[in-house]
Formats: structure tokens, sequence, C-alpha cells
């Protein structure tokens, strides 16, 4: 561990879970988590939105109101103290479109799949910070078109900033996935990347993930116990 300079950190869905946000395919409360209420090729598609945008946009609406009435949990806060007091190189990079690694007061995060409190302007291309609806078409304050949409990636579009995510694995030490199931690529394939520059991996998850063999090492249980215990370690290594 001593060795440790730079760390690449992934955080999925898992990681918001214990602050109530619903993951997508946990296995273990047999709701089957946020994808259940709607079938996810009827709301996180390009086709979906051109089919009926109205229910993408309600969709969407729904779920960044509900966003912002959740708070950061133990997981977001020893991850921001890890932020705040790691001097080496750091990269929090998450699926999540939730903004509670930030308001926990992480710097470092990088949002590979688009972030709730943003909006796109799919006419002018700029990415107003969003906190209201987008069913009623308002205008782009950079444009004035009513071109709006969610500035979450959908299925079959590309991830945000995959180039900055490799040049930071390239200069890692370390590589740990935190509440991610490693069902969806390019996300899954990282822990394969790491391994092939040589980087310590370490799962951190509430179960094994579909990626577990992957990782050096892998510790199951909830991020709320298993993140500040981490850090803890890494800070006094
Ligand atoms: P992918 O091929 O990397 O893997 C996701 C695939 O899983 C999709 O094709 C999807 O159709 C499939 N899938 C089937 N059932 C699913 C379920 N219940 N929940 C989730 N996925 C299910 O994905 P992609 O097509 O290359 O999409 C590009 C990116 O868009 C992916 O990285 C994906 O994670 C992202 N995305 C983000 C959100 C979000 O809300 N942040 C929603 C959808 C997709
Ligand atoms: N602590 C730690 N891990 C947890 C907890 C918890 N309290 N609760 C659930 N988990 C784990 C589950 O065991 C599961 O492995 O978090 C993981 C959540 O997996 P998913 O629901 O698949 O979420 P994620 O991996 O982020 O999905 C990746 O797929 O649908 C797309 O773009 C969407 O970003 C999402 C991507």
């Amino acid at each position: 561990m001593s060795s440790i300079r730079n760390i690449v950190i992934l955080t999925g869905a898992g990681v918001s879970a214990e602050s109530g946000i619903d993951t997508f395919r946990d296995a273990n409360d047999g709701r089957g988590g946020l994808w259940e209420q709607h079938r996810v090729e009827d709301v996180a598609t390009p086709e979906a939105f051109a089919r009926d945008p109205d229910l993408v946009l309600r969709f969407y609406d729904m779920r960044r109101e509900a966003i912002q009435t959740k708070a950061p949990n133990a997981a977001h806060r020893a991850l921001a103290k890890l932020d705040a007091e790691w001097e080496g190189e750091l990269l929090i990079v998450t699926q999540n479109v939730d903004d509670l690694h930030e308001r926990a007061g992480a710097k470092r995060v990088l949002h590979m799949h688009g972030e709730h409190l943003n909006a796109w302007c799919t006419a002018c291309d700029a990415r107003p910070r969003w906190t209201g609806p987008l069913i009623d078409r308002p205008a782009c304050p950079e444009c004035g078109k009513a071109a709006l949409r969610p500035d979450i990636v959908w299925f079959g579009e590309m991830p945000y900033r995959m180039e900055e995510i490799f040049a930071a694995l390239e200069q890692a030490d370390l590589f740990v996935s935190i509440g991610t199931s490693g069902a969806v690529y390019p996300a899954a394939g990282f822990v394969r990347n790491a391994r092939e520059l040589g980087i310590e991996t370490l799962e951190l998850n509430l179960e094994p993930s579909q990626g577990t063999a992957w990782f050096d090492e892998a510790r199951h249980g909830p991020a709320t116990e298993l993140v500040p215990a981490w850090v803890e370690q890494v800070l006094e290594r």
C-alpha cells in the first residue's frame, strides 16, 4: 500500500443505494431497482426519446426531483475526505448521475454517464445546470430554442470523457471499484485495463460483481461500512 501515489476510483449505483437511490439491477431487494418501473428500452435510449419524448422527459423529471431529496451517505463522505487529504493524483469516475459525491465535498469527480442536474441543448450543445422539469419544453438559456434533453448518456450513446479516464488509469497505481455490478461497458472493462497496466485492483461491493474474479482483492458488504474503513487504511498507509 505504501507505494500507492495515484488512485482511480470507479463508483456505481451501489455507492448511492444507502442514500435511498434505486440501483439498477440489485438482486438483493427483489424490487429489481429503477428499471422495474420502466423498461430500460422505454426510457433510457435515443430511440425511446424519439418515439415518446414526453414519457422520457417525465421519467427523468421524476428522477431529477427525487434525487434532490437525497443526501450523501458515509461512503460519499469518506471518498470526499480522501479527495481532500490525498496528496497524489486521485480521480473518482462515477457512472452515477446524482450529485452526491459533490454534495459530500468531493472535487475530483468525472461523470461518465452525464448528470441529472444538467440539461443538454440539442440545438447549441450547451449544458446548463438544470434542477426543474423539462416536460414543458423550456427555452435553452443560451440559444432560446426549446431543444433541451436530459444530460444523461443513454444506451447506445458514447459515455463522456473516456480519453481522460484512460489517461488517469495509465498513471494509476491503484484501481478501486465501488458499488457497481460490472454489467455495463465500458466501465465494466476498466478492471481488465488496470490489470493489463499492472495496477493493483480492489472491489468494494455489496456482493460479488460480474467482474469480481478480475480483482486482486474483493471485499463484500455495504459501502457505508467498507468505504470508510478502506479510506482510513489508505490514509494511514
Ligand atoms: P452497454 O452495451 O455498455 O450495456 C448496457 C446494456 O444493457 C444496454 O444495451 C441495455 O439495453 C442493456 N440492459 C438490458 N437490460 C437492462 C437493465 N435492466 N438495466 C440496464 N441495462 C440493461 O450500454 P450501451 O448501450 O453502450 O450504453 C452506453 C452507456 O449509456 C452505457 O455505459 C450505459 O451505462 C449508459 N446509460 C446510462 C444511464 C443513466 O441513467 N445514467 C441509463 C442508460 C444507459
Ligand atoms: N453497498 C455496496 N454495494 C451495493 C449496495 C450497498 N449498499 N447496494 C447495492 N450494491 C451493489 C449491488 O450489489 C450491485 O452490484 O451495487 C451494484 C449496483 O449495480 P447496478 O444496479 O447494475 O448499477 P451500476 O453498476 O451502477 O450500473 C451501471 O448501467 O443502467 C446503466 O448507466 C446505468 O450507470 C448505470 C450502469
